[in-house]
């Protein structure tokens, strides 16, 4: 299970990192980013409305591939668990939970950005991180950099990531996919504008598969 989780995100190459405020919005937002051909999302657990939102999730659009974002300790991972999520996003590299996450099989994208924080977590068996936040630290430029010294490691770049920007990162072989939420802006969800949220979707999806093929 743990390898199709990844390699669903490979394929699609994007995670949409969500930060909800209210749990009506869950629905509509997994139907905006469905029509525009993304199966999976990132729900940030930074608000109240983020565990009911999962909830709702998991219940009534069951081909929606969810994961538990900000996840900070095992407390709110075993939460994740318990609620039926698919995969756990940490910003930075916690022993315990990766250790816990691997005892659970609960894929995990830990965060890592210093060579340090990477060299630990090959240590302990990973060899795909978080890399955030991603446009601050030197974005595309940082991670090729980083990426010398450690040729089986792969990243996630987040943080600042854009459609301006996509092409640059996912055009690396070094980079697994990216995550972010330029296509489902805060604003967007606030105000219900989800047709915007699938357009932006659509283009993403598009310019993704002509990465693809130009890479080819
Ligand atoms: C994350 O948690 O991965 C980031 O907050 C997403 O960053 P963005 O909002 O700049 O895309």
């Amino acid at each position: 299970m743990e390898n199709q989780i990844w390699t669903q995100i490979q394929q699609q190459a994007v995670i949409p990192v969500i930060v909800i405020h209210k749990v009506e919005q869950a629905l509509p937002l997994c139907d905006g980013l469905q029509e525009g051909g993304i199966n999976l999302l990132e729900i940030t657990l930074r608000t109240e409305a983020a565990i009911p939102a999962i909830k709702e999730i998991l219940s009534y659009r069951p081909k929606m591939l969810v994961g538990a974002g900000t996840v900070l300790n095992i407390r709110q991972a075993k939460q994740a668990l318990d609620l039926g999520c698919q995969f756990l996003v940490s910003p930075g590299l916690d022993e315990e939970l990766v250790d816990w996450a691997a005892l659970s099989s609960f894929p995990i994208l830990p965060g890592a950005m210093t060579p340090s924080e990477i060299m630990h977590g090959i240590h302990m068996g990973l060899e795909l991180f978080k890399f955030f936040p991603a446009e601050a630290m030197g974005g595309i430029n940082t991670i090729k950099a980083l990426s010398d010294p450690f040729p089986q490691v792969q990243f996630i770049p987040t943080g600042g990531v854009n459609s301006g920007n996509l092409t640059a990162y996912l055009r690396q072989k070094f980079i697994f996919a990216v995550g972010g939420s330029w296509m489902t802006r805060p604003d967007w969800i606030e105000t219900g504008d989800f047709t915007r949220i699938t357009q932006e979707v659509r283009s993403t999806m598009e310019k993704i598969k002509w990465i693809k093929e130009s890479a080819q």
